[in-house]
């Protein structure tokens, strides 16, 4: 039996949980699926969702080979000390995955009770399948556990794969970066209320454009410079456009707030 086929398990049934166990299910139409959380309606309502089923914490250590902690970083210790007796008696010890900010591989493996540990650090459009999800593997990780995992995520987005030394500046970029970019869109809908575009459609265009610009310069693998160089003609609207973020140091902005979503001056 793998990974997969003895039972995907969540530990918190919140946003993130919930939104990683609708990938899953997405990916495995066929998984058993167990879910626990501490106030049980969540629980209930995600299991019937997807067709799960509604346990504890305890019944998860258990039973379950593939462990999802989508609970609070401060909670992380007092649910693996609960989980802890049954993950000590386990022959075939399941793999623990925590996607709790800043609660390191290390922290994580002492109390794992000799566990395999992955630490995830997923965004919010995994909700619909466009995410991207960081991860860095513990050094006991076996390559058929990490191979099941990906597999597992596979309906999330994008996966991939770092050091955990950079896991506290990749999880800012790719996930504190949809809130940075949202602010873009709603001001790039301003401008286009301001001059007279209706709320929705300016909303619509700002998002639309959006998106195909990410694609863009993935797909091309064009420098994001080139890329505006070329909508830039010389003396046209673009470029006045440029000009005027560039007073106004957007740039600049966006710098500082990923420095300062780091929690570095
Ligand atoms: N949201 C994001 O964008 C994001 C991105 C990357 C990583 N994360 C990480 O994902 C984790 C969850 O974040 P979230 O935003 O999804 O928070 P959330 O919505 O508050 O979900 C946490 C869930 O854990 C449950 N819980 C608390 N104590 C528990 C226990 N002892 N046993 C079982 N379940 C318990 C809570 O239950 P109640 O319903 O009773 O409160 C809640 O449903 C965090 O570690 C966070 O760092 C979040």
């Amino acid at each position: 039996m793998g990974y997969v086929d003895e039972g995907i398990g969540f530990v918190g049934a919140g946003n993130m949980g919930a939104a990683l166990a609708r990938a899953v299910r997405r990916q495995l139409p066929e998984a058993e699926i167990y879910v626990s959380n501490r106030s049980p309606e969540k629980a209930e309502k995600l299991a019937e969702e997807l067709d799960a089923a509604h346990v504890d914490n305890q019944w998860i250590a258990q039973c379950c080979r593939m462990i999802f902690l989508g609970v609070k970083p401060d909670v992380v210790p007092a649910v693996l000390k609960e989980m802890g007796p049954d993950l000590k008696l386990r022959e075939r010890k399941p793999l623990l995955i925590s996607m709790a900010a800043r609660v390191s591989l290390g922290e994580l493996e002492e109390l794992a009770q000799g566990c395999p540990v992955i630490r995830i650090m997923p965004n919010t459009p995994v909700s619909i399948g466009q995410g991207v999800t960081l991860y860095a593997a513990g050094e006991k990780v076996p390559g058929s556990a990490k191979a099941a995992l990906l597999e597992a995520l596979k309906s999330s987005g994008c996966l991939v794969g770092i050091p955990e030394s950079q896991m506290a500046a990749a999880g800012v970029v790719a996930g504190c970066g949809p809130a940075f970019v949202d602010l873009f869109i709603e001001a790039l809908a301003d401008g286009g209320v301001y001059c007279g575009l209706p709320r929705d459609l300016a909303v619509r265009l700002a998002a639309e454009m959006t998106a195909g610009a990410a694609r863009l310069a993935l797909e091309s693998g064009r420098h994001p410079g080139a890329l505006k160089d070329a909508v830039c003609s010389p003396g046209g609207s673009t470029i006045r456009g440029v000009r005027q973020l560039e007073a106004a140091a957007f740039r600049g902005a966006v710098i500082e707030a990923v420095i300062a979503s780091m929690g570095k001056s």
